[in-house]
């Protein structure tokens, strides 16, 4: 970062902020210091502001209306899905699948293309650094198919370990299921690696992006992957709505997922027909006010210069990486040099809970716990860490905040 950048940074915050009033209050006497945006992000008023233009202005169920609401409600919704097919780079809108979220996507693919492809004694890849809903779907497929579930190990650093990687991708794998970013760690996967393998193999696949579209920019087509999901939630959205990105030859040979209205072509009682991607995979009234909401949040990120929200949060990163490494005692989990801007950390002889509770008590929000990662943290025999996770609207003051509330937290509970 140049001395230039370090002047102007600030103030581009300092704007960005204005868009985001929740930020503005107190807890517990203290200014909040928000740095649990892995779990989800904070929503900018446009968001906030879409979804009571629609209950305000032009609530009604979409698509199969013919009335003055109801194609305003459906216009704006199918809109979200052109947004979306930019933002991840796919010029085939068919391709975007709406969901309740990355783990309803994940499960889809699971069961919809999972039961048709995975048999007894195949192979399901995932990684240690997987979030429970990329790991348990699979679980379940493999109990009833009688197929294998195998790990992608890690190093030290909490990064993938592929030495073993022709063993781990073979002839019986079926699918990959990885995530491109940690949710725990903040690693970023070379997940370009795996899905150059998986072709040797004809293996498909799917890659776990929650973390990862808040910080980068995902191209699907030149990644080339067969499916790619994220929720809304963690990238200014509301929560309750998600994606997932198909490649469209895949979607086709899938079999639906859940039956329903606006999933079908025609009903029988001789036999239903089942309607085109993306309908295929949409049954029943979706989540109209989150998905327009949505439309927006791609819009907010959009806005944002790519190259401020990198040097910025690569700023936030290494400065809180310095300062909290300077703690006595203060473990750091996750310290590959290609991280987005979360720190997970355990100081010695302290409950992460209690660590929590005491920051709290000073306006600082962290996570605690396992973080939906019991193999993770059973892997480096820990319960779990205290997670500070930044978004592109935190500061470099709030660090110092947070590192003074955990220097008075250690001393309050050694
Ligand atoms: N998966 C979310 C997190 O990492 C909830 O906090």
């Amino acid at each position: 970062m140049t001395t230039q950048d370090s002047i102007i940074l600030p103030k581009a915050v300092d704007k960005l902020r204005d868009e985001f009033p929740i930020l503005h209050q107190e807890v517990n006497g203290h200014p909040l210091v928000y740095l649990d945006n892995a779990a989800t992000s904070q929503k900018p008023l446009s968001v906030v502001e879409s979804i009571t233009n629609y209950y305000l202005g032009y609530n009604a169920n979409i698509h199969r209306g013919v009335h003055h609401l109801a194609n305003l409600a459906t216009e704006a919704f199918e809109k979200t899905r052109k947004k979306l097919a930019a933002f991840l780079n796919t010029p085939d809108q068919r391709e975007i699948i709406f969901t309740s979220g990355t783990t309803d996507s994940i499960n889809l693919v699971a069961q919809a293309w999972g039961r048709m492809n995975v048999h007894s004694g195949d192979e399901i890849l995932v990684s240690m650094l997987e979030h429970h809903s990329n790991i348990v779907p699979w679980q379940m497929l493999a109990q009833e198919k009688g197929a294998v579930v195998r790990v992608i190990p890690i190093t030290p650093k909490g990064e993938w370990d592929l030495t073993d990687l022709n063993q781990l991708v073979n002839a019986k794998t079926k699918i990959i299921a990885v995530n491109h970013v940690s949710n725990a760690l903040g690693t970023i996967n070379p997940i370009e690696i795996l899905i150059a393998e998986a072709k040797k193999v004809g293996a498909k696949v799917l890659i776990d992006g929650a973390q990862s579209v808040v910080h980068f920019e995902v191209d699907v087509k030149a990644l080339d992957c067969d499916f790619y999901c994220f929720s809304a939630h963690k990238l200014y959205g509301p929560t309750g709505v998600g994606v997932l990105y198909g490649k469209a030859e895949v979607l086709e040979a899938m079999a639906p997922y859940r039956g329903g209205g606006e999933m079908i072509h025609t009903v029988s009682f001789s036999g239903t027909t089942y309607n085109e991607i993306p309908h295929k995979f949409e049954a029943g009234t979706p989540n109209i006010e989150g998905i327009i909401a949505f439309g927006a949040a791609i819009d907010f990120a959009t806005s944002l210069d790519k190259d401020f929200v990198q040097s910025h949060e690569h700023e936030l990163l290494r400065y809180a990486t310095e300062k909290l490494s300077s703690i006595e005692g203060l473990k750091i989990y996750g310290e590959s040099e290609n991280k987005v801007s979360v720190i997970s950390f355990l100081v010695d002889g302290i409950h992460p809970y209690d660590l929590g509770t005491l920051l709290d008590h000073q306006g600082i929000a962290v996570r605690t716990g396992h973080h939906c990662t019991q193999p993770l943290m059973e892997h480096f025999g820990i319960p779990g860490t205290v997670r500070a996770s930044f978004a592109v609207y935190n500061t470099i003051e709030e660090i110092d905040m947070l590192y003074n509330a955990l220097l008075k937290a250690i001393s309050m509970l050694k």
